[in-house]
């Protein structure tokens, strides 16, 4: 996830592109980057890590009247956090900004190579522009166009060329972007917060959407035919803007769900096959058994992966919190994958961990949403799960990443392709309006009691955990998440009515013995609420997931379901669920 800015204007346009950038900051901030068109010159600046720093370097360009402009701040997913790969990226005469990511950038290269044209960066982003002015003859729009057209993958893009002065070129397909005017500014950005409060109107472009602004004029091509442009109004409250009309950060965090899923396998997961360009063929050489270290709902993740990587790839996968393998006095084999799993990449506890492996010699491996971050520059090798950055401090959408990249490592060590169901996952983390709806109706008659079970089997086993420590982060409710199958052995103790079960139900994985599970806390008189495809008759509670052939289609339903539930719960009692009391986003404390 990065942020792009765009603006055409004369206020002050190099403070228009740097204040656009710091309300990005949350997108990325790696490094960071413009380009400014001024009477047919192009002048640029970058620099590496937050805005500040590009600031200090350009504080003595000074640009005055009109002109053009685009901006971009990084979180990196092709090539290290550099000065050479932050954007904006250039060719001869023209210069780039954008957000995605060029599938198919690989081949567009070679071929762009074999013409002999050179590539300074490592990013996919290059290509664009390079391929652009290749493209050119003297038609710059026509260019543009054919480029895009060449492209596969996701972009929010602008481009600026002094071939023509005096136009900004865009297109958006997969990653956000819009434009916003006042009577004598036209802006771009990735999101609202940087135009609010500055323009008056909107235009949330489409995806397939793209054009060029001239002589103040925008002209709009969708399904490729020049298009109306119909305004909207901004929003008029900042901070509601950069949570983008939802209430809270983990709201909008939950209904990103079903994109970042998309970026996390993007350029990993095709018909042909799983590939993890950050690892090489003989990566497992050498390796009998893999060790999953990690904390909180990153350790959750990492259960889920150890129930996959055993079934998809036969690979013993043993599990590890953090804070305990410390101090256990672990015996450690160098025929042992060491993977670590972190949203933020500083948990202590983890890092600590990751230490001692590295220190015995072992072969280590970062899942991790931080580009750059302690865990990342320790590990031997790192897979990024792109899932943006994450605000709410009770995770949500890293979460799902995590265990997407686990689910993919699964196929890729187990040399199988699920391809199918992949694909459906990305649908499966949709929130509909019913659910959602239904899920805020029913949060009222879970407000209080003495507690909640979450139980589940399998990989419904650390989603029941999952599901648990969202519900107690965010609510300050107890509730504990159990195996299904592990409650007649004491847990079931406590059922009465004011004992709420939160039971996940899969159709495709062990129906018959967690629905007896189910059975028996009901004749227990226990409160139930069941998540299933098919509504049981001893439930008194029952929302809907999707009839599938696949557990973790169901898997992927349940989890946004339990992550809205402990949401609604959450605001019914007056909670911060953004910032709960006594907890941080970030633990680098033991
Ligand atoms: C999740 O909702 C928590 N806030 C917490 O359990 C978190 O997952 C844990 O502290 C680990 O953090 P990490 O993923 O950044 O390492």
């Amino acid at each position: 996830m990065c942020g792009i800015v765009g603006y055409i204007g004369k206020n002050n346009i190099k403070e228009q592109l740097l204040d656009g950038l710091k309300e990005l900051e949350y997108r990325g901030y790696d490094s960071a980057g413009f380009s400014i068109m001024k009477d047919g010159e192009l002048y640029s600046y970058k620099a590496v890590g937050k805005i500040k720093n590009l600031v200090e370097k350009a504080k003595d360009f000074q640009v005055e009247g009109f002109g053009l402009g685009i901006a971009h701040t990084r979180w990196a997913t092709h090539g290290k956090p550099t000065e050479i790969n932050a954007h904006p990226h250039f060719a001869e005469f023209s210069s780039i900004v954008h957000n995605g990511i060029i599938e198919n950038y690989q081949s567009i290269k070679t071929q762009l190579e074999k013409k002999g044209i050179n590539f300074l960066s490592q990013t996919d982003t290059e290509v664009i522009v390079k391929l652009f002015e290749d493209n050119l003859d003297n038609d710059a729009f026509k260019a543009f166009k054919t480029t895009i057209n060449e492209l596969k993958g996701a972009y929010a893009t602008l481009l600026l060329t002094q071939k023509e002065p005096k136009t900004m070129f865009f297109a958006k397909v997969g990653s956000p972007l819009l434009i916003a005017k006042n009577d004598e500014e036209i802006f771009f950005a990735s999101s609202d917060a940087p135009v609010v409060g500055k323009a008056k109107k909107v235009i949330y472009l489409e995806d397939g959407d793209y054009g060029y602004v001239k002589d103040n004029q925008i002209h709009l091509y969708r399904d490729n035919e020049e298009t109306k442009l119909n305004w909207s109004d901004l929003p008029k409250n900042k901070e509601f803007a950069q949570k983008e009309g939802f209430r809270f950060f983990m709201e909008k965090e939950i209904y990103e769900q079903s994109n970042v899923i998309v970026e996390t396998m993007i350029g990993r997961v095709s018909e042909e096959g799983i590939n993890f360009e950050e690892l090489d063929k003989n990566f497992l050489d050498g390796i009998t058994n893999i060790t999953i270290c990690a904390c909180g709902t990153s350790y959750h993740a990492g259960m889920v992966g150890s129930y996959l990587l055993q079934r998809n790839a036969k690979i013993k996968t043993t599990l590890e919190i953090g804070s305990e393998f410390r101090y256990k006095e672990p015996i450690l084999t160098k025929d042992t994958l060491f993977i670590v799993i972190s949203q933020s990449g500083e948990t202590a506890d983890t890092l600590e961990a990751l230490k001692m492996a590295k220190k015995a010699g072992l072969k280590t491996l970062a899942i991790c949403n931080v580009d750059n971050s302690s865990i990342v520059r320790l590990a031997d090798k790192t897979i990024l799960t792109r899932a943006g950055i994450e605000k709410g401090v009770a995770s949500t959408k890293a979460f799902a990443t995590q265990v997407m990249v686990l689910w993919m490592l699964s196929n890729y060590f187990g040399n199988i392709n699920e391809y199918e169901i992949f694909m459906k996952i990305s649908k499966a983390c949709e929130v509909t309006e019913k659910l959602h709806e239904k899920i805020k109706r029913l949060s009222k008659r879970y407000l209080h009691g003495h507690g909640f079970f979450y139980i589940g089997r399998d990989v419904f086993y650390p989603l029941a955990l999952e599901g648990a420590l969202k519900l107690k982060e965010i609510s300050y409710l107890h509730a504990e998440g159990y195996p299904a199958g592990e409650m007649k052995h004491g847990p079931i103790a406590l059922a009465d009515p004011e004992l709420y079960t939160i039971a996940l139900l899969s159709k495709n994985l062990l129906f018959d013995k967690t629905k007896s599970n189910i059975e028996e806390l009901s004749s227990r008189d226990s409160t139930i609420l069941t998540i299933a495809s098919e509504e049981i008759e001893t439930t008194d509670d029952f929302i809907k997931v999707n009839e599938s052939n696949h557990y973790m289609i169901e898997f992927y339903e349940m989890m946004i379901i339990t992550q809205l539930l402990a949401m609604e719960i959450s605001i019914r009692l007056g909670n911060d669920v953004d910032m709960p009391r006594n907890l941080a986003k970030s633990v680098t404390v033991e």
